[in-house]
């Protein structure tokens, strides 16, 4: 059966999910690297694994598959600037933008939902996609807070927030 990729598009969007900013660094350089994304998913607790996808086409690819660690930074509602920035082909991404490292270097960002520093494990193909399958070294996440949702194409906003707690 072949499908309509527009309704395929449209069918998929009716899955509400958060959104992210997922981060590393080229190893030569070291500098920051940033894409928005909304395909995160927890994948195992013990161990404790996570995964997301990028599309093929994505400019930091290289960076994502050489560095070997990434950080997944949960984004709240009130960071929608955050996720349209991360999600533009700007050279300019990291203008202005604060963060900070943990153990591996790669960029946390301030005042999000949570963000997870992961070592990589797999990097698995996924059709115009690769899967990145990560162990959870380092986390923090807040109690209270609201997270920017993606819905049909679109940003739902939601409610306000909580303080941050360290967790490892
Ligand atoms: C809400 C939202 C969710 C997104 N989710 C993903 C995703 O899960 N995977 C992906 O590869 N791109 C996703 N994108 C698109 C990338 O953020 C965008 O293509 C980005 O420019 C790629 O980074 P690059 O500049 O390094 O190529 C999403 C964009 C938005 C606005």
């Amino acid at each position: 059966m072949s499908l309509d990729s527009r309704s395929f598009r449209k069918a998929l969007g009716c899955f509400a999910s958060g959104v992210t900013v997922v981060t590393t660094l080229v190893p030569a350089t070291k500098a920051p690297v940033g894409v928005t994304v909304s395909a995160f998913s927890s994948l195992s607790l013990d161990p404790p694994l996570v995964l997301f996808c990028l599309g093929n086409g994505t400019s930091s690819m290289a960076a994502f598959k050489e560095f070997g660690h990434f950080a997944i930074n949960i984004l709240t509602e009130t960071q929608r600037d955050l996720s349209i920035r991360f999600a533009s082909r700007s050279e300019d991404k990291w203008q202005g933008v604060a963060w900070s490292a943990w153990n591996s270097g790669v960029p946390i960002l301030p005042q999000c939902l949570a963000s997870l520093e992961c070592s990589l494990v797999e990097v698995l193909d996924g059709g115009d996609h690769q899967i990145f399958v990560g162990r959870v070294e380092k986390m923090k996440h807040q109690e209270g807070g609201s997270p920017l949702l993606y819905f049909r194409g679109s940003y739902l906003d939601t409610a306000p927030h909580g303080a941050m707690t360290d967790v490892i």
